[in-house]
């Protein structure tokens, strides 16, 4: 029985119930320089190799510097850290160091030269897997090579994008439909 009724909605708009997230930060390297950007639109594309689809817009300074480097590092940050995490994605690298400017910490990673942000709950080094999408759509295929995961909290508290400002932080956690999957689905 259908619960409510339901009125047209502009397709352009659909982002606002289809938005992925969480929100991420891309930390990039090429030649000197490094640079952050935010990012909710992304998808997992395959387990193994891990492989994750990024739209990363033509205008962004992180652009040129992931294109040429072919690498890049996807931080996944903290409620602690909306605040930054929005004031990132509403500068340019262009004119600012966003490391020393928003007070994080680039570490090194082991299988790509962009900084890892050590403020982040997880790290993960990727390498362009596939550029064919990037000239028509702005989307690079990264192949997730290394990931770095803090041991605790078991389940992060992650920040998810809804557009036009409107955040949603993830809230309860349930395995109550565990048992409704086929073993190997899970
Ligand atoms: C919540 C949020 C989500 C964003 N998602 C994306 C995205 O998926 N792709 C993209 O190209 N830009 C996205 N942006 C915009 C970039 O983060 C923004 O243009 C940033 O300033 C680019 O930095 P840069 O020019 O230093 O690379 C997002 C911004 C915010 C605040």
């Amino acid at each position: 029985m259908p619960t409510s009724i339901k009125k047209d909605f502009p397709t352009y708009n659909v982002r606002r119930f289809l938005e992925p997230g969480p929100i991420v930060l891309v930390s990039s390297a090429h030649k000197r320089q490094t640079n952050i950007m935010t990012m909710g639109w992304h998808m997992m594309m395959e387990f193994s190799p891990a492989l994750v689809g990024c739209l990363i817009s033509g205008a962004n300074h992180s652009f040129e510097l992931i294109r040429k480097s072919r690498q890049c590092v996807i931080n996944l940050p903290t409620t602690d850290l909306a605040a930054t995490v929005v004031r990132i994605g509403n500068c340019s690298g262009c004119d600012i160091d966003k490391f020393s400017e928003f007070g994080l910490t680039p570490e090194v990673g082991t299988h790509v030269r962009a900084p890892l942000i050590g403020e982040c709950y997880a790290n993960f080094e990727c390498r362009l897997a596939d550029s064919g999408w990037v000239k028509k759509y702005n989307v690079f295929v990264f192949e997730v090579v290394k990931a770095h995961v803090a041991t605790s909290p078991k389940l992060p508290k992650t920040i998810h994008y809804r557009g036009d400002g409107e955040f949603m932080l993830s809230g309860e956690e349930t395995r109550r439909w565990r048992k409704l999957f086929r073993p190997g689905m899970l």
